[in-house]
C-alpha cells in the first residue's frame, strides 16, 4: 500500500515500487506527459539513465537530461547555476510552470534537483526518484531541499514537497557496499526511534540486507519509508518529533567534523552507526531499564572502517559547534525504550565523555 503524505499545500504519494510503474502513480500528481527535465548525476545516468528514459518515453514525456558530476560537491551554487542555464537556454522546448522535474539519484540529486525545482519559475512540479538507500528511506521524503555554502552544509534551501516519491529497490543492486551500509544505518536508526517490530526484522535480516538480498532490501525500503513518512506527517516543518530522526547525529556530526567531512575516511552513515552506539550508551545512563546491550549488538553489526585516532577532547569541542545546540547546552536524542525516542537538554559533560569512550574504546 503506497503511503500518502499530506502537507500544508497538498499531498503526495510515497511508494516503494518499480520505476516501470511510474505511469500508475502519475494521474494523482497532476503531471501530464510532455517536455520534462531529469536532474541526475553522471554515475546514475550511466547505470540507470536508459531505463528511466525508456519509462518516460513510453509515457509520452520528452525528457531532457541534465547530468552533473557525482558527489556532495554538486550541491553548489555553481552546479545550480549550470542547471538554470541549461534549462533556460533557447535550444529545446521552453520551460514553463507545467514542466516536471524528475530528481533521479541519491540524496545529493534529491536536494539539488529539489531546490532547482523549487526555485525555477517559482516552482515546477517535482518527482523524487531516489536511487540510494539513504535517499529512498530518508532524504527523498519530507520536502527538505537545498545546497551547501562554503561555510556549511545545507545552508541555502527550501521546504518544497514533491508530487510523488517513487523508490525502486531494484536500482540498489548497483550501489557500492559502503553506500548500502550507510543507508542501512539510517534505516536501523528509523527502527530504533519508532518501530520495535522493525528492530526485530533487522536483528534477523541485517546481514542479508548488507549482502544486497533484493527481497530484504525491498521490505527495508517499504518499512523504513513508512517511519520517515509518519514522522514528517506529524512534524512537517521540524518543530518537534522530526528531531528524533537525529538520533546518533550529534555524535555523528562531531565525528564527521573530526575526520574532515571526508566520506573516503568515514561516510555519513558510518558516522551515524558509531554515533548511535554513543547515543545508546547515553540512553542507558538516563533510562536504566533500556536493554541498550541488545540494541548495541544490532548497531555494532553495521560495518564501520577502522577510525583514525580521535581525541575525546577534540570530539567534545566539535560538538559545541553543532547547530543542533539549544540555549541550555547540548541537546541529545535518546531512547526511552525500543522504538521510542525523546530529546534531552543539558546532559552533563561527564556522561557524554563516557559515551565517546565506550563507543571508541
Ligand atoms: N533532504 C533531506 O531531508 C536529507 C536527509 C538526509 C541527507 N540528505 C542529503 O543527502 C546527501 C547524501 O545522499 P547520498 O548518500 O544518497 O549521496 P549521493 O547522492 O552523493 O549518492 C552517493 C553515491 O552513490 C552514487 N549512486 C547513486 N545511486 C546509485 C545507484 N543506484 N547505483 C550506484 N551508484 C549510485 C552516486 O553517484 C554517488 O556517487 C547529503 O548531501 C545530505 O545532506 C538530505
Ligand atoms: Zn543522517
Amino acid at each position: 500500500m503506497p503511503l500518502v503524505v499530506p502537507h500544508a499545500t497538498g499531498r503526495y504519494t510515497v511508494a516503494a515500487d518499480a520505476l516501470d510503474r511510474l505511469g500508475a502513480y502519475l494521474p494523482d500528481t497532476g503531471i501530464a506527459p510532455g517536455p520534462c527535465l531529469v536532474v541526475t548525476d553522471e554515475t546514475v545516468q550511466r547505470l540507470h539513465g536508459d531505463r528511466l528514459r525508456g519509462v518516460l518515453d513510453v509515457l509520452g514525456f520528452a525528457p531532457r537530461v541534465l547530468a552533473v558530476p557525482p558527489g556532495e560537491s554538486a550541491k553548489s551554487l555553481a552546479q545550480l547555476g549550470a542547471l538554470y542555464d541549461a534549462a533556460l537556454s533557447s535550444d529545446g522546448p521552453k520551460v514553463n510552470r507545467q514542466t516536471a522535474v524528475f530528481a533521479f539519484g541519491g540524496g545529493v540529486m534529491g536536494d539539488l534537483g529539489g531546490f532547482f525545482a523549487a526555485t525555477l519559475l517559482r516552482g515546477l512540479p517535482l518527482v523524487q526518484l531516489p536511487t540510494t538507500l539513504l535517499a529512498q528511506v530518508d532524504s527523498s521524503l519530507g520536502g527538505k531541499t537545498g545546497i551547501n555554502h562554503a561555510t556549511g552544509k545545507n545552508l541555502i534551501g527550501a521546504f518544497y514537497p514533491p508530487r510523488l516519491v517513487l523508490a525502486d529497490p531494484a536500482v540498489l543492486q548497483t550501489l557500492p557496499p559502503r553506500e548500502l551500509a550507510s543507508g542501512l544505518a539510517e534505516a536501523v536508526k528509523h527502527a530504533l526511534i519508532a518501530d520495535a517490530a522493525l528492530v526485530m526484522f533487522f536483528e534477523e535480516q541485517l546481514d542479508n540486507a548488507l549482502a544486497g538480498d533484493p527481497a530484504v532490501l525491498a521490505e527495508t525500503v517499504a518499512r523504513a519509508q513508512r517511519i520517515k513518512a509518519e514522522v514528517v506527517i506529524e512534524d512537517e516543518f521540524e518543530t518537534g518529533r522530526r528531531a528524533h530522526l537525529n538520533f546518533g547525529h550529534t555524535f555523528a556530526h562531531a565525528l564527521e567534523r573530526a575526520t574532515g567531512f571526508n566520506p573516503a575516511v568515514l561516510t555519513h552513515g558510518e558516522a551515524v552507526a558509531v554515533g548511535m552506539r554513543c547515543a545508546l550508551r547515553l540512553s542507558k545512563a538516563l533510562a536504566p531499564h533500556l536493554d541498550a546491550e541488545r540494541l548495541d549488538a544490532l548497531v555494532a553489526r553495521l560495518p564501520v572502517p577502522p577510525l583514525p585516532p580521535l581525541d575525546v577532547d577534540d570530539l567534545m569541542a566539535a560538538m559545541q559547534g553543532d547547530k543542533k545546540r539549544g540555549a541550555e547546552g547540548l541537546r541529545f536524542v535518546v531512547l526511552e525504550d525500543v522504538g521510542r525516542a525523546a530529546v534531552v537538554q543539558g546532559v552533563p559533560d561527564a556522561l557524554v565523555r563516557d559515551a565517546w569512550t565506550a563507543a571508541l574504546g
